[in-house]
C-alpha cells in the first residue's frame, strides 16, 4: 500500500492529571522521533490538547481530538466545534463506538465528519458490528451501511485527509482482537464501499486502519495485511513503553517493505 501508514492512540477519559498526561508522552517521543516510516498521532481528551500541544512542538507526532460537534459556534452547552480543534489539532476522531453507544447517531457521525473536514482537519471515521450483529454473520452488512451512512459529506477531494477505523465493537477493551483474516475481510470491503461513494481512484487514497485490543503482541498481525494502513490503539495506547514497542514494530514492518 502506498500511503503512509497511521498510528493512532486513543488516550479516551484517560489520564486524570496533567502530570501523568505528560509522562506519557514523554514516554512515547524517543521511538516516534526515531522512525520516519509511520505517521504517529495521539488522541488526548480535550482538557490536556493545549499542554500536550506544547510537548510535541518540534517533533514528528500529531495531535488529535476524540470528537467535535458540528455547528461551529453558539449556544451548544458542553460541546467543542471542529472549527475550534481546527487551530489546535491536525486530527479528529468521529464517530467511535463509544460515542455511538452514548446515542450518537449516524447522521450525527456525517455531520461531524464532514464539518471536520470543511474546518481543514484529518478525520477518523470508526465503523464496526457489535457482538450480536458479529455473531449473526451481519459484519459486512452493518459496516458498509456505517460507512456510507458517515460519509454522506465527504468528497473525493477529502481522501488524503480520511481514515476509516474498522473497530468491531466486541474488541474494543476486551483482549478478543478480531481474527486478521476477518479485519483484512472487512476492510477491503470498507475500501470499496468507500470508493463507491467518492470514486474508486480516491479510495484508494484514503486509509484504512485496524482498532481493537491492538497491543505489541498483535499489532504485526494488522499491520502486515495488505488492506491495513495502520492502528487505532486504546488500553495499550496508556502505557509509554508498549505504545513505543508498537511504534519501532509497526516503523519495522512498513520500512521492510512487506506491504
Ligand atoms: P482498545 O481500544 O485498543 O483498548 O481495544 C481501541 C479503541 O477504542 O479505539
Amino acid at each position: 500500500m502506498a500511503n503512509k501508514p497511521v498510528l493512532a492512540a486513543n488516550w479516551k477519559m484517560n489520564p486524570i492529571s496533567a502530570k501523568e498526561a505528560g509522562d506519557l508522552v514523554n514516554g512515547i517521543l524517543d521511538a516516534a522521533k526515531a522512525q520516519d516510516r509511520v505517521q504517529i498521532a495521539i488522541f488526548p481528551p480535550y482538557i490536556w490538547l493545549l499542554g500536550v500541544l506544547e510537548l510535541l512542538a518540534g517533533t514528528n507526532v500529531e495531535l488529535g481530538a476524540q470528537n467535535c460537534f458540528w455547528k461551529s459556534s453558539g449556544a451548544y452547552t458542553g460541546e467543542v466545534s471542529a472549527a475550534m480543534l481546527a487551530g489546535i489539532c491536525k486530527w479528529v476522531i468521529v464517530g467511535h463506538s463509544e460515542r455511538r453507544e452514548m446515542g450518537e447517531t449516524d447522521d450525527q457521525v456525517a455531520k461531524k465528519a464532514g464539518a471536520a473536514l470543511a474546518a481543514g482537519l484529518h478525520v477518523i471515521i470508526c465503523v464496526g458490528e457489535n457482538q450480536e450483529q458479529h455473531t449473526a454473520g451481519k459484519a459486512a452488512e452493518v459496516v458498509a451501511a456505517q460507512v456510507k451512512a458517515a460519509m454522506a459529506e465527504v468528497a473525493a477531494d477529502d481522501s488524503e485527509r480520511l481514515v476509516m477505523a474498522y473497530e468491531p465493537v466486541w474488541a474494543i477493551g476486551t483482549g478478543k482482537n478480531a481474527d486478521p483474516e476477518h479485519a483484512y475481510r472487512t476492510m477491503r470491503l470498507i475500501r470499496k464501499a468507500a470508493g463507491n461513494l467518492i470514486g474508486q481512484k480516491a479510495g484508494q487514497r484514503l486509509r484504512v486502519i485496524y482498532g481493537g485490543s491492538v497491543n505489541s503482541q498483535n499489532i504485526e498481525t494488522y499491520v502486515e495485511l495488505p488492506e491495513c494502513d495502520g492502528c487505532l490503539v486504546g488500553g495499550a495506547s496508556l502505557k509509554a513503553d508498549e505504545f513505543s514497542k508498537m511504534i519501532n514494530m509497526t516503523a519495522a514492518v512498513y520500512s521492510a517493505g512487506a506491504v
